[in-house]
């Protein structure tokens, strides 16, 4: 809500009294005096007028997790255990993911609470790279790696996949490079070569890489420039 409707609505101003307010340069957004009524509060602002505190600003929690195989990406699950059961968090119910992983797919994965910054991170128009190790059952056919970088067509959706980077490391063994996250996206890339995926670890989300002191299970939470790289 942007700041000069947060005042207003409280009950003891109208609208003329918010401006003046702001005017004055008697509100404090975040500990700063703010005159703009166009900035945004959000449920993680603080809000001042005066010296009397408005609204605290609930701390927002952003987390990286190395999920495991056999974990669901999900809040609740009805057989499996879900990547919340590894979280030992206060209210870690009020966490969500931003982006998943399907159930036999390890690596990095983000929670927070704070719904723009995850919106951001899953945006489809983003273009944040998504780094994966894949481990397939054939031999990678050297052809995918102009397929993949012209983009395949996937008939479901009706559309040609992104530009995605390929780079075989070993026969069986590749990195793989997207800018978008389609339905098990990997595994129907290497499925138009009729080559199944027997292993999927993504080690990073745009600048923020999956920590090597974490092993799988373990999690910690964000430092200030990677919650800020998105
Ligand atoms: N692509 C897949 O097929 N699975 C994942 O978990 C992520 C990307």
């Amino acid at each position: 809500m942007r700041l000069d409707r947060f005042l207003s609505n409280l009950p003891r101003f109208n609208r003329q009294d918010a401006r003046q307010l702001l005017a004055a340069g008697r509100v404090r957004l975040d500990g700063q005096a703010c005159r703009d009524g166009c900035r945004e509060v959000r449920i993680f602002s603080r809000v001042e007028l005066d010296d009397e505190l408005l609204q605290t600003g609930k701390a927002a929690r952003y987390f990286m997790l190395h999920k495991p195989r056999g974990v669901v990406s999900a809040t609740e699950h009805p057989e499996h255990r879900t990547v919340l059961d590894l979280l030992d968090e206060p209210d870690k119910h009020e966490l969500h993911l931003a982006g998943r992983l399907d159930l036999n797919t390890s690596g990095l994965l983000l929670l927070t609470n704070d719904g723009q910054w995850s919106r951001r991170v899953t945006a489809p128009t983003g273009k944040q790279p998504k780094v994966y190790l894949v481990d397939t059952e054939d031999p990678i056919d050297p052809a995918c790696v102009a397929a993949f970088a012209e983009g395949l067509y996937f008939r479901f959706e009706d559309l040609v996949t992104r530009p995605a980077e390929l780079q075989i490391l070993a026969p069986r063994h590749a990195r793989l490079t997207l800018y978008e996250g389609r339905y098990h996206q990997v595994k129907r890339m290497f499925g138009h070569f009729q080559n199944k995926v027997v292993g999927l670890h993504r080690i990073s989300m745009g600048r923020i890489q999956l920590d090597d002191l974490l092993s799988p299970g373990q999690y910690r939470a964000l430092t200030a420039e990677e919650i800020a790289s998105f």
